[in-house]
């Protein structure tokens, strides 16, 4: 497995475990498994509500002796409702003792969102608030404290567009080692990821599947179905893998981390030994010109001030 290194020279492995979607009740199991055929990066939140088990899962396979804490490489996320500077420590605590942790490796902040303080999600405007109330640097200053007293290794963020990185670069005293976006052959985003190469600061490709389970609500017609765009089915059939291997693959060989979800052992399997595929030159060519920038997850949920303009400033 390609690791990603970091400025203090910690490792993460370049293909983690995805667990959005994955139920309580079932999330155990895969984590268990996911583990014994060779996962090291497990990518949490908050706002899954599956930490807890997760937490179960870590705990057992380390008191299992099948891997010790310092082999495993653990990312998670502040929620939308916990940026107000004296909340963020304690949604940290939460997370850690929910995942039997003492540090994470990552934490991220999940969006560039703010809600009123423990709503979980808005039912209306009245439950957001804006940059004016809280800035983001309000938000970075409690993850930073969180990293220098040793809770976090690394601190990040999550849907940051280049202008919000900019912004936070200027302001920052720990730089931001991570932006996890969407990110797949129909949503490139090409310029995020030069800025992000330029200022040392690494992506996460989420949804790298486009997210075939999502709920309904993040659903409309002209959703692209990514296995079956020709170019990846011919390059999938000529390295005799399967479409999903070579989203996957592409990620990979373009110097991003990518984090598929599956609650399925033989799934797990193959993306794991996706990341293994190595593509030509050619190959990559070709699957650049798939790029629609098309977003899956659009945000168009998100409501308050929020709107796609503000969120993704273009
Ligand atoms: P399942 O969890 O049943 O395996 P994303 O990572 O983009 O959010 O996509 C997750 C979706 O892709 C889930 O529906 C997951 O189903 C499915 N999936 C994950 N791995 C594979 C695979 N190798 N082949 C087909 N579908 C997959």
């Amino acid at each position: 497995m390609k690791n990603l290194q970091l400025a203090n020279g910690d490792q993460m492995p370049i293909l983690g475990l995805g667990t959005w979607k994955s139920e309580s009740g079932v999330v155990y199991e895969v984590i268990r498994e996911a583990i014994r055929i060779g996962y090291r990066h497990i990518d949490c939140a908050a706002i899954y509500g599956n930490e807890a088990e997760i937490g179960q899962a870590f705990s057992d396979a380390f008191a299992a002796g099948e891997l010790k804490r310092e082999q495993l490489w653990v990312t998670s996320k502040l929620w939308n409702d916990a940026h107000i500077e004296k909340d963020v420590r304690p949604a940290l605590m939460k997370t850690l003792t929910d995942l039997q942790l003492d540090y994470l490796n990552l934490y991220l902040i999940h969006w560039p969102v703010v809600f009123k303080p423990n709503i979980g999600f808005p039912q209306s405007d009245d439950g957001y608030l804006s940059f004016d109330d809280v800035p983001t640097i309000e938000t970075w200053r409690a993850m930073e404290a969180c990293a220098n007293e040793g809770l976090i290794r690394h601190i990040g963020v999550s849907n940051f567009s280049v202008q919000k990185l900019e912004q936070l670069l200027m302001e920052c005293r720990i730089k931001p080692a991570m932006n996890q976006v969407e990110l797949h052959p129909a949503l490139q985003q090409d310029k995020l990821k030069k800025f992000c190469d330029a200022n040392a600061i690494y992506v996460t490709a989420y949804s790298p599947l486009g997210s075939i389970d999502r709920p309904d609500v993040f659903k409309s017609d002209n959703d692209p179905t990514l296995t079956e765009l020709d170019a990846i089915m011919e390059i999938a059939a000529e390295h005799n893998v399967s479409p999903v291997q070579i989203l996957l693959a592409w990620a990979v060989n373009r110097g991003t981390a990518v984090i598929p979800k599956s609650v399925n052992s033989d799934r797990l399997q193959q993306n794991l030994s996706a990341a293994e595929i190595e593509l030509s030159a050619d190959e990559m060519e070709k699957i650049k010109s798939l790029d629609q920038h098309y977003r899956i997850l659009s945000g168009a949920t998100w409501g308050g001030p929020n709107t796609l303009e503000n969120l993704w400033d273009e």
